[in-house]
This record gives C-alpha cells, sequence and structure tokens, in this order.
C-alpha cells in the first residue's frame, strides 16, 4: 500500500539497500498514501562522498553560470507546481490553492535569489593598511565571500517544498552543495521538487535527497563530519541538533508563540480578520501564526465577536475541497492540541465555539478569558486552536510576549504609530509586525527569532551570506 519513491543520489533515484521503507500518511484518510526509502548509515556516508566531490568543481563553476541553472530550475518548478501541489495536499493536507502558490513562491524565491547571488557574491572588498594606527600603505587586503563546503538543509512538514528551497537556493548559488533530508510528511513533494533540479542539469552529487527514519539517520546526518553548515526548520529538535552538531555554522528556524497586542484605538476590522488569517491560516500550523491574543479590555468584547463571526464561516474539511480548515498533519499532533484545550477547560477558559473533532480533523476554536496558568497561554498547539488573554495596560502584553521562551515574530495593532514603534522596541521577537499579522514572506526580508525561536537570520540575502565565509589575501609590498 502507498506508492514508493526511491531516493536521490549521485544524480540518480535509487532504492535503498535496506529493502525498507517508511510510511507517509495521509492526514485525511488516515491510510497510507506513499512510502519514502529508509536509508542507511552507509548511504548517508556515499552521499556525502559526493558532496564533497562535486562542490569544488561547483566552486569553481562561474557565477553566472551557477545562477543560469537556478532559474532553468525556478522555471521547471513552476511548471511542475500541478503535480507538486497534490502531494503537498495528499501528505500535509495542505488546501489545494496554498499548495499551489507554496511551489510557485517557491520558483520566485529560487530566482530572486540567482538575482540576488550574481549581485552580492560579485562583489568583494579592498582594505589598505594604512588606516590603522602604526601601519604605512604597503599592504593591500582583497577579500571576498567562498563556500562552506557542504550544507545539509532539514526543512519542517509545512512547508517541505518553500522551506527546502529558501535553503537549497542560498547553498548553491554561493557554490556549496547540497544534502537534503525531507520532513516525512512532505518527503514525497521534496522529491518532486528536486527532480525540477535533475531536469534542470545540476552537477551529479550537487544536490542529494536522503529519506528516513529520523532515528536512523537524524542524529547521523547532523553530527557527520562532512558537514559544513545546518540549516534546520522545525521544532524542539532544532535545539536537539545545537547542542550536538560539530562546530559548523547553524542556521535554526524552531518554534514561535507570536503575540497579537491589540491597543484600544486600533481599526477593530482589521484585526478582526488579521487574527482570522494569522490565527487559522494551514488551520494553525505555522511558525509565524498567531499564537497568543493579547487584547486591551475595553475592545475585547467587539474583537471577539468580528473573530467569532468571522470563524463560522470558515470552511472546514478536505484540503482537495480548499477548506479552509483541514486535518492537521498527524494524530499525534491533534491529540497534543486537544491536551491543550482539555487543560484550558478545566482552567475555566471560555470555549467561543464548541471542542469539535473528527480524526485529525479539528474545528477553528477561540478560547477567550485565557490565563497564564493554562498551557495555551504558553504552549503552541500548531492547530486551529487560539486563546485570547485579555489585558488591562500595554505593559502587561509586552510582558506576557516576553515571558515567552520563544521570541519569533509578534504584532501590534494601534492607530499611534509612535506606541507601534516603542511597543516593537520592547518586543523580544526577531520581527514586529504593526497592523499586520506576523508573516516571514516577502522572502528576501530578514527573518530571526530570538531566544527559543533560533539561531541567525534567515531571509534570501542573509542565508547566501551565511553561507558563504570570508576569504582574504593580503598583498605585502616591500
Ligand atoms: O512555519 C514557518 C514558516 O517559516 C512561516 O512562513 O510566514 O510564510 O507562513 P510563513
Amino acid at each position: 500500500d502507498g506508492e514508493v519513491y526511491k531516493y536521490y543520489a549521485d544524480g540518480e533515484w535509487r532504492a535503498s539497500a535496506s529493502g525498507k521503507t517508511v510510511a507517509i500518511v495521509n492526514p485525511t484518510t488516515r491510510q497510507t498514501q506513499y512510502r519514502v526509502q529508509a536509508c542507511t548509515q552507509e548511504e548517508v556516508n556515499k552521499v556525502m562522498d559526493a558532496a564533497k566531490v562535486a562542490q569544488k568543481a561547483w566552486a569553481r563553476t562561474p557565477l553566472w553560470k551557477r545562477a543560469e541553472l537556478l532559474h532553468k530550475a525556478a522555471a521547471i518548478l513552476k511548471e511542475h507546481k500541478t503535480p507538486i501541489a497534490e502531494c503537498l495536499v495528499k501528505e500535509i493536507a495542505k488546501p489545494a490553492k496554498d499548495a499551489v502558490s507554496e511551489v510557485v513562491r517557491s520558483g520566485d524565491l529560487v530566482s530572486y535569489t540567482a538575482e540576488e547571488g550574481v549581485r552580492i557574491l560579485g562583489e568583494g572588498k579592498l582594505l589598505v593598511s594604512d588606516s590603522f594606527p602604526g601601519n604605512e600603505r604597503n599592504k593591500y587586503c582583497l577579500s571576498s565571500k567562498v563556500p562552506l563546503g557542504v550544507v545539509l538543509a532539514i526543512p519542517p512538514f509545512n512547508y517541505p517544498v518553500n522551506l527546502a528551497v529558501s535553503k537549497i537556493g542560498p547553498a548553491l548559488i554561493a557554490g556549496n552543495s547540497l544534502v537534503l533530508k525531507p520532513p516525512t510528511q512532505g518527503a514525497v513533494a521534496a522529491l518532486h521538487m528536486v527532480h525540477c533540479f535533475h531536469l534542470a542539469g545540476f552537477p551529479k552529487g550537487l544536490i542529494s535527497c536522503v529519506t528516513g527514519k529520523g532515528s536512523e539517520i537524524g542524529d547521523f546526518l547532523t553530527m557527520h563530519p562532512g558537514v559544513n553548515c545546518i540549516s534546520f526548520t522545525g521544532g524542539d529538535t532544532g535545539i536537539a541538533i545545537s547542542k550536538k552538531a560539530g562546530m559548523v555554522p547553524l542556521q535554526m528556524e524552531l518554534g514561535g508563540k507570536d503575540a497579537c497586542i491589540v491597543l484600544e484605538d486600533a481599526d477593530l476590522d482589521l484585526v478582526a480578520a488579521n487574527i482570522v488569517k494569522g490565527g487559522f491560516s494551514y488551520s494553525g500550523q505555522r511558525c509565524t501564526a498567531v499564537k497568543v491574543v493579547l487584547i486591551m479590555e475595553v475592545v475585547a468584547d467587539a474583537v471577539v465577536e468580528k473573530v467569532n463571526a468571522k470563524l463560522a464561516k470558515l470552511k472546514v474539511g478536505p484540503p482537495e475541497d480548499d477548506c479552509d480548515i483541514t486535518p492537521v498533519v498527524t494524530e499525534s499532533s491533534a491529540n497534543f492540541i486537544e491536551g491543550l484545550v482539555m487543560d484550558a477547560k478545566e482552567k475555566g477558559a471560555t470555549f467561543c465555539q464548541e471542542y469539535r473533532r473528527e480524526g485529525n480533523l479539528i474545528w477553528p476554536l477561540l478560547l477567550d478569558h485565557v490565563r497564564p496558568d493554562m498551557r495555551i497561554a504558553w504552549e503552541e498547539p500548531f492547530g486551529p486552536v487560539l486563546p485570547v488573554i485579555r489585558i488591562n495596560s500595554v505593559e502587561e502584553g509586552i510582558h506576557h510576549c516576553n515571558a515567552s521562551n520563544f521570541g519569533l515574530q509578534g504584532c501590534v495593532f494601534t492607530r499611534d504609530i509612535n506606541k507601534a514603534i516603542m511597543i516593537s522596541d520592547a518586543m523580544e521577537t526577531g520581527t514586529v509586525q504593526i497592523n499586520s499579522a506576523p508573516a516571514r514572506g516577502p522572502d528576501h526580508f530578514p527573518f530571526q527569532g530570538l531566544k527559543d525561536s533560533g539561531i541567525g537570520s534567515q531571509g534570501i540575502t542573509n542565508s547566501i551570506n551565511m553561507m558563504t565565509k570570508v576569504k582574504s589575501t593580503v598583498i605585502n609590498l616591500p
């Protein structure tokens, strides 16, 4: 049961010598949809060796040629948007239209990366020595950016294509090779995306995609001596990886508990629209989803009413029908969400809707009058369940936001720009959006999390820079 897919190594599609596969369960039907290879550690070793060899030649390939191949891959990716989106619908229950957007956005991201790469990597620096005390003008330092080597990319299930190319594009334009370990849910969409790079004609071994169980190859990959950089997006695993990884640059984007602070002078219709979009798109399974609403008591009733009216209109059902709320990715995820909901119930939160669940499908739920002793005030459900905490001062809101272990994004709604900037400055998060829900895109914007939300900054330009190191040559005159 379930169509079997091969993994990609040395420019070929291969079956694993393990003879084993990993099942991908369709979140909607809860039946096995596809199977991918359970790669072995020995196969990982071979991929790493090939990546090392291929990288040396790739680093010598002119930058414009590297860009040309990326542009080609981007175009092919867009041509393949329909079959790839179908995989996203079946593997991760992404609503049909959003699945297509993810692939198109990915093609655009790859093209933009190629353009940005030729600009920023096409420039170096010349320094002269006599600006530093005691020096004559007899040293000329030429510095430019060179690749790191082999980049290991580990994207999460919620954007298996887009968050893969946001690592692959920068790695390749900068002259690195790339080993991709896709999430199990989303692995087939990722393999199909890799196929587009294959069709574009990248050299053998430069890109590979190994699939399998985290327990078998997860640590083995992240602790592999052949890896020169790790770019990871996901949950707590990232914290474990950063503790185990060797002395290699890390780019980590982990969880979030993005707060939406609403002041009394805000445009309440705009607030309601953004709470629904920010909290419930892709059923809340985005690291940048609004995960707690901190709202001034005086406007709370009005906003809650507006949000409830909008939630009542959301279509709940299968992703094939392009419903707004679709089944969450796994049964264990649905169970976890349910645990948070039950905890809030026991502790007296107000349920604005009846809690309803069928299989992995959870109906949208707004929990009002949530208090800090409830788990949902702090933990991220990664589901269509959103807590509202009523506040009596801005300081209270900022305090709750900053007491979180997370610090990804946040947003503030007010018509007073001075207040908005002051609140933004006070919020300990990587980004604050004024009068809009949190979001990573546009994809060239810097994207970063503080505290347990991550290490480093992403976005196209930052990722290219992060996947390079500075190399200097100093000319010493007699
Ligand atoms: O899930 C994490 C993503 O980086 C969020 O991306 O803001 O485009 O949904 P997004």
